[in-house]
């Protein structure tokens, strides 16, 4: 045939009415219609799974940008309340503040960190006062407040040193609690310091605080827009990688997660998410205790900006990516998505 030929109207392709296949199972017969989609799904995704970390700032404007997660704003105090009530209406569950810390208040150890009347212990009671039935997740580790970015204290040759930061949590985490905060979520990595933070509140008399340990918690390039909310960017010296996870390693989140559970943490996280779904899936089905996954800063990001790009649909890539985290065996999700996800799974019922 001539090149010509080949370039002229094909025929019609014919489809063969001729006999069937002899299948007796079709796994396509489920999927022919949106019934039986529904009736055939075996996970499903709520407005409960939903945890919504969101930044505060003290400020007198309401909302400050954040530029590299376009979409989420640092809040005034004022701002946050309003969000939390917005939460409430909407049934999410929890909220996990994080504080952007005033950089005049930052110090080598994180002092700041330890005040009663700081940023994030005056957000937790202001909240806490007008919405009482909302979940207050609050973060202890030191990085929104040392002079040097790091989650805890640094010795003169740049090490970071386990015990003493310990000790400085714990006055955090009382803190926080006596403020009002329901559960305390270490996310520094340091060792014992679930322990040390649980016999602090006990003696405290706050047998009920509880305790969310990201325990599974890697030196991931994916906090990128975080360290732009928080203001840990630019002042962060070196990495986190002596006390953060290598991303290689599984076994090894095993271990972290067994300890925490032995020293007292009534829930667990694994963080990043997306990219670590099988330890999230692993430590489930392992442990059987509540299981939390972090959808991080980049990786809202990532979802975010390629969909204002025009590359992907946001709405159907975000509600895939939080299904997933389901599949995959967690509890629920931190997530910036989790009022726009609240709002469009409210609106379907
Ligand atoms: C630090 C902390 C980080 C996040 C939560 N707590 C960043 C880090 O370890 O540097 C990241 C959350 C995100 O990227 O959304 N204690």
């Amino acid at each position: 045939m001539t090149i010509r030929a080949l370039r002229g109207n094909p025929p019609a392709p014919q489809v063969s009415q001729s006999e069937p296949l002899p299948l007796t199972t079709r796994m396509r017969r489920n999927r022919k219609t949106d019934w039986s989609r529904r009736m055939v799904r075996e996970n499903t995704l709520t407005v409960d799974d939903l945890i919504w970390p969101l930044f505060l700032i003290d400020s007198s404007q309401a909302r400050t940008p954040v530029s590299t997660m376009p979409g989420v704003d640092r809040l005034s105090i004022d701002e946050a309340v309003r969000e939390a009530e917005r939460a409430a209406r909407l049934g999410i569950p929890a909220l996990a503040p994080f504080p952007y810390v005033d950089p005049a208040l930052r110090d080598p150890v994180g002092s700041e960190a330890e005040n009663a009347h700081n940023l994030m212990c005056r957000a937790v009671r202001a909240i806490k006062a007008a919405v009482p039935e909302i979940g207050l997740i609050t973060d202890a580790a030191l990085d929104p407040y040392t002079s040097h970015g790091h989650d805890g204290v640094m010795s003169e040759d740049g090490r970071i040193l386990n015990d003493p930061t310990v000790a400085i949590l714990c006055r955090q985490a009382l803190a926080l609690a006596e403020a009002g905060a329901d559960c305390i979520a270490p996310s520094d990595m340091m060792d014992g310091r679930i322990a040390a933070i649980r016999e602090t509140l006990d003696n405290a008399g706050l047998t009920d605080t509880q305790i969310m340990s990201y325990a599974a918690k890697y030196a991931s390039a994916f906090y990128g827009p975080f360290r732009d909310a928080i203001g840990t960017k630019a002042t962060l010296i070196g990495d986190k990688r002596t006390y953060q996870m290598d991303p290689a390693n599984t076994d090894e989140a095993i271990r972290e997660v067994e300890i925490d559970i032995a020293e007292g943490a009534d829930m667990v996280m694994v963080k990043p998410g997306l990219p670590y779904l099988d330890v999230c899936h692993r430590v489930k089905a392992t442990f059987g205790l509540p299981t939390f996954a972090y959808q991080v800063s980049g990786e809202y990001a990532m979802i975010e900006m390629a969909a204002r790009a025009g590359a992907i649909d946001g709405e159907r890539a975000m509600l895939e990516s939080l299904m997933c985290f389901k599949r995959a065996g967690c509890d629920g999700v931190l997530t910036y998505f989790a009022p726009r996800v609240a709002e469009i799974l409210t609106a379907r019922r």
